[in-house]
This record gives structure tokens, C-alpha cells and sequence, in this order.
């Protein structure tokens, strides 16, 4: 046992080093990981090789990361770290959209797009989506004039804008502001099922664990105004059967529309809820 004592003689050393930090909350975060991965290494009696796989990989996962994917925030939302944030930081009442992990696609800075425009270039194959609805306030219900909504999806190929040459800059990319009555128009793609790049090592990750890397259809939603929380979220097609199985663990019910067939055209109506709060975007991983 006196190997056991030695080993929590030197967690504690380690903490209280780490209790100098002036900032509590950054005290309290880093003080907490150190204890909880001293904790683990304890547990599962790291070998000294699998430590080393442990920094090569996170080597290797640096070398996959730059202006047009990051692999480490691919890592957190495939170990359900991304949506756990998003869950605990927001506890919707029932029937009101939920929060969604804002994921590795996001691009800031997209086009500012006229009411009722397409985000689809005229020449971007696959059925288009007329979607509309309102954004307002859920304490009151009162119309948000004036709210941003920031909206990307894939293209029927499954790659984003950003991910493939043969697509226009932006393409599938844009944000529209709703009316005085806080209602919006936007055209869009039926979105479609894809898979995301998996050529990096937390594609070996998936591999292992037998995980597919295929999302839902989905389309991604930030919609913000000034004074309210910043809904991140995404909108899924009912009834999909792949739902329960998004390796992001994302999907729920309350992020499912309705995609019904008007008139010879696709329509989505579907509406926003934002609560009263400090409105942040979300950092962008792309450039
Ligand atoms: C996506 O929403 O596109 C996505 C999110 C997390 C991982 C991979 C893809
Ligand atoms: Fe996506």
C-alpha cells in the first residue's frame, strides 16, 4: 500500500500547486482535472505505452487540425462532451426547441441573405425547402423583431461548402433577419443524410467502436438577438429511423419539423424560442 499512498502523496502536490491560480474558476477547472484524470489513471492502471499512444494521438490529431477542420472538436462532439455543455447550460421546458451542439461546420460571417432567398446556388443539386416561422420570446410570447438567423447544411454530396471545391464559396451558408413581427423566409435544400470526414484519427476512434459516421439530415439553426441566450440548434425530419443513432448524440425530439409537400414545393414550419439573456455567437472553427 505504501505505492497506493505515494501515488495520492503526489496527486495532492500536484493540486495544491495548482491552487495558486488567482482566477476561482479557472482554479476550480484546472484543479478538477487534474483530479479527475489522476483519478482515472488510478483506475484503469495506465501503462506507460498506452500513455505514450495517448500524447502521439493527440500529436497526430494537432497535425489534422488547421483553418478547415479541427479534429479535437470533432473528438468532443463524438464523445458526447459537445452536447452534454449544451444540455446542462439549457433546461428547455417540453415542446420548446432544444439546444444543439453547434459542430465543426460552422462558418461566421455568412452572406446576409433577402427575405425568402435561397442559401442553395442555382446550379447546388437536390429538392429545395421553403421554410418559415416566427422567433419570439418564451416568457411572453412577444414577437422578436429583428432577429438573426444563421443558417448551413450540407450539400447532397454530404460535404460542406468549406469541404469541397465544386461548391461556390458559402454556398448553403447564410443568415436572415426576421421582420418587425419576428417572422422569417428562407429557402433551403430537404436536407439529406451524410457522412463527415473521418481520414484523421478520431476516425480510427470510430472505427474500433464500430460507430458509423453518418449524422441524421439535419439543417443548423443560431438564432440570435440582442438580450436573449443564442439558440444553437439544429432541425431534423420526422420520423427519420436514423435519429437514434447520431454519434453525436444530438437528435432528439424536440428538434424535429415537419417537411410536408405544398403545392408542388417542400415547406417547413417551424419556430424559435429564445429566453432573455447575454447574446454570444458561437467561436467558428473554420476561417
Ligand atoms: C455536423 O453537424 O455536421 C457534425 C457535428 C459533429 C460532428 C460531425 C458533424
Ligand atoms: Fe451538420
Amino acid at each position: 500500500m505504501a505505492h497506493a499512498a505515494a501515488s495520492d502523496d503526489l496527486t495532492k502536490r500536484v493540486a495544491d500547486t495548482y491552487s495558486r491560480i488567482d482566477d476561482p474558476r479557472l482554479r476550480h477547472l484546472i484543479v478538477a482535472l487534474i483530479r479527475h484524470l489522476h483519478t482515472y489513471v488510478k483506475e484503469v492502471g495506465l501503462k506507460r505505452e498506452e500513455w505514450e499512444a495517448a500524447w502521439s494521438l493527440m500529436a497526430e490529431m494537432a497535425k489534422s487540425t488547421g483553418p478547415k477542420r479541427n479534429e479535437f472538436l470533432l473528438l468532443g462532439d463524438l464523445i458526447g462532451v459537445s452536447q452534454l455543455v449544451e444540455n446542462l447550460g439549457h433546461q428547455r421546458p417540453k415542446g420548446v426547441v432544444g439546444y444543439a451542439l453547434v459542430g465543426p461546420f460552422y462558418r461566421a460571417n455568412a452572406p446576409l441573405r433577402r427575405r425568402g432567398e435561397s442559401i442553395a446556388s442555382s446550379d447546388t443539386a437536390g429538392e429545395r425547402v421553403r421554410i418559415t416561422g416566427r422567433v419570439y420570446d418564451l416568457t411572453n410570447n412577444a414577437p422578436i423583431a429583428g432577429a438573426m438567423l444563421d443558417i448551413w447544411q450540407a450539400a447532397m454530396n454530404g460535404l460542406y461548402e468549406n469541404q469541397d471545391d465544386a461548391q461556390p464559396d458559402y454556398n448553403l451558408r447564410g443568415r436572415f433577419r426576421a421582420d418587425e413581427s419576428g417572422t422569417f423566409e428562407i429557402v433551403a435544400l430537404k436536407p439529406t443524410s451524410y457522412g463527415f470526414p473521418v481520414t484523421g484519427p478520431v476516425g480510427d476512434l470510430l472505427k474500433v467502436a464500430k460507430q458509423r459516421p453518418y449524422r441524421p439530415a439535419h439543417i443548423h439553426f443560431i438564432v440570435s438577438a440582442p438580450g436573449y441566450d443564442t439558440l444553437n440548434t439544429q432541425v431534423f425530419v420526422e420520423r427519420d429511423e436514423t435519429l437514434r443513432e447520431d454519434p453525436v448524440f444530438t437528435a432528439s425530439e424536440n428538434m424535429v419539423g415537419k417537411f410536408r409537400q405544398e403545392n408542388g414545393e417542400w415547406r417547413l414550419r417551424y419556430d424559435f424560442q429564445l429566453e432573455p439573456g447575454v447574446s454570444t455567437m458561437p467561436k467558428s472553427p473554420l476561417a
